[in-house]
């Protein structure tokens, strides 16, 4: 068994990589030795990422920059990822959350949350899953949302699509739990990134997490990277079909 934590030889697939939790979660992967192929459209994300990826861990990160709800691409790209071997790791991961009032919403803008949100988690599990099942071990990571607890208004969509991941970590963790391959879901609290940048008062914003988190600090990738890190190691392979808050204590299960 290798030791938690290492992650030498193994392929992470990873959508939205280069987002705020992706972004350190996936220089987080590349130091403990896995090759990382993110999957994200944001030009001037990648190059950030790219940026602040050491040199000596740069020939292990694979940035794609495309659009996850072009479903033939996408197809094309796992394939293509897929010629050199399976893939180990997949962490669904990329979202967006736009936000007003149910009634607001067009039947539209509601599909497209669902389409980046969900169906590309759909795309990219279908297509993994052949070379996860054949080599008897994988690790899939669905990122749900702290907002499926309740108590948030205007992300009906997001919330629906977070539902939906949940749903499936579940059935696909039945599923394929006897192939080896773990399905765990991680349900972030509030982490200063992008995401939050939709609330209009972020002063007042911070001041309402703290009250609620247990741990009187705000969250950072480094947090999220270490639960990721557990639940795809070797040592989680007895976890599956979880949902782990990684929240500073705001929901307790
Ligand atoms: N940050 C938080 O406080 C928070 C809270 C709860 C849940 N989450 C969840 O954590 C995950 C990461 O959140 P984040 O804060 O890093 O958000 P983020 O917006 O910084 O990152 C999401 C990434 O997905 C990419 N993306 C979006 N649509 C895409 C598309 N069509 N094709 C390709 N790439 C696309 C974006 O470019 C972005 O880099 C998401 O699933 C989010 O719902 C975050």
């Amino acid at each position: 068994m290798t030791a938690p934590g290492d992650m030498s030889g193994r392929r992470v697939l990873y959508s939205g990589a280069a987002g705020g939790l992706g972004h350190g979660t996936t220089l987080a992967l590349l130091r403990a030795g896995a090759e990382v192929y993110s999957i994200d459209h944001d030009h001037s994300k990648n190059e950030c990422l790219r940026a602040d990826t050491p040199a000596e861990l740069a020939d292990r990160l694979h940035l794609i920059e495309q659009d996850l709800t072009d479903t033939p691409a996408l197809r094309a790209t796992l394939q293509e990822i897929l010629r050199s071997g399976a893939v180990d790791v997949l962490i669904n991961n990329a979202a967006i959350y736009p936000s007003k009032p149910f009634d607001d919403y067009t039947l539209d803008e509601q599909r497209q949350v669902q389409a980046v949100n969900v169906d590309a988690a759909l795309v990219c599990t279908a297509e993994l899953l052949p070379g996860m099942r054949n080599q008897g071990w994988g690790r899939i990571v669905n990122v749900t949302s702290i907002t499926l607890t309740g108590g948030w208004e205007n992300l009906s969509p997001y919330v629906q699509s977070k539902g939906a991941l949940l749903g499936l970590t579940r059935a696909w963790a039945r599923e394929f739990g006897k192939w080896g391959i773990t399905v765990n879901a991680i349900a972030p609290g509030a982490f200063p990134t992008d995401a939050e940048k939709i609330h209009p008062d972020p002063e007042a914003y911070a001041r309402f997490v703290l009250e609620h988190q247990a741990v009187k600090r705000r969250g950072t990738p480094d947090d999220f990277a270490a639960a990721t890190l557990f639940l795809i190691s070797e040592s989680a392979g007895f976890i599956t079909g979880h949902s782990m808050a990684v929240d500073g204590g705001w929901s307790m299960n």
